[in-house]
């Protein structure tokens, strides 16, 4: 069976739009996938220091050893490569803040894209290393935004990031307008709802 990594940022808890994305997600893959959740909300990523940042350049960039001072600052950022790594499926799920991802969703990002892991560079250029991998990003937003607003960077800034690494799909689900008026929202909430049900059965079909 494949592997599906989900990792969330779900601050609103019960309240939240994205989360019932997710939940749908849940109800209709089970059984089809093995689901390893990365929740972002109970445990933060970790932030390059000066420590883990020399480590990472001297090892994934200088192809030096590590000492153990090196390895154990480095450590927490491996296990996240390691686990986006394993997966065939990534699902990141979140609200919109701002316009764009939440920080901590960018700051699992800077975490998880090493060199050498999810890209790198060759005498040719670029080469991105998750081609296999497919993700699928669920997240609602206070406005309605048509594809291509301007004011919506989500999609802009995950196509580059999770392009330059390489992932084969990137399936963006939006509920939007949660902050207006009830009708729309409902339209919103049953058209992102139906997007999940087909991409649940575009990526588990036997
Ligand atoms: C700190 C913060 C910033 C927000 N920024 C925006 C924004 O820039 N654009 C927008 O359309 N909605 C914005 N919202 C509204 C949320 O995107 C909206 O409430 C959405 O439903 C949150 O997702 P959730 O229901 O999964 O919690 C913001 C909400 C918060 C709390």
């Amino acid at each position: 069976m494949k592997t599906t990594l989900v990792v969330s940022y779900l601050p609103s808890g019960e309240q939240s739009f994205s989360k019932k994305l997710l939940d749908r997600f849940l109800d209709k893959s089970h059984g089809k996938t093995k689901i390893v959740h990365r929740n972002l909300l109970k445990n933060h990523p970790p932030i390059f220091d000066e420590v883990s940042l020399e480590a990472y350049r001297a090892r994934n960039y200088g192809g030096q050893k590590l000492a153990d001072h090196h390895s154990k600052a480095i450590k927490p950022f491996d296990e996240l490569v390691s686990e986006i790594k394993a997966a065939d499926y990534v699902v990141f799920v979140f609200p919109m803040h701002n316009f764009s991802l939440p920080g901590v969703v960018k700051t699992y990002i800077d975490a998880v894209f090493f060199h050498g892991e999810l890209f790198q560079y060759t005498a040719t250029g670029p080469q991105g290393l998750m081609g296999n991998t497919k993700a699928a990003i669920l997240y609602a937003s206070g406005g309605a935004y048509e594809p291509g607003n301007p004011y919506n960077v989500v999609p802009p800034v995950l196509d580059i990031d999770l392009g330059f690494a390489g992932f084969g799909e990137k399936r963006y689900i939006n509920v939007g307008g949660t902050l207006g008026g009830p009708d729309g929202l409902a339209k919103s909430l049953e058209a992102a709802q139906t997007q999940v049900d087909k991409l649940v059965a575009d990526w588990y079909a036997a």
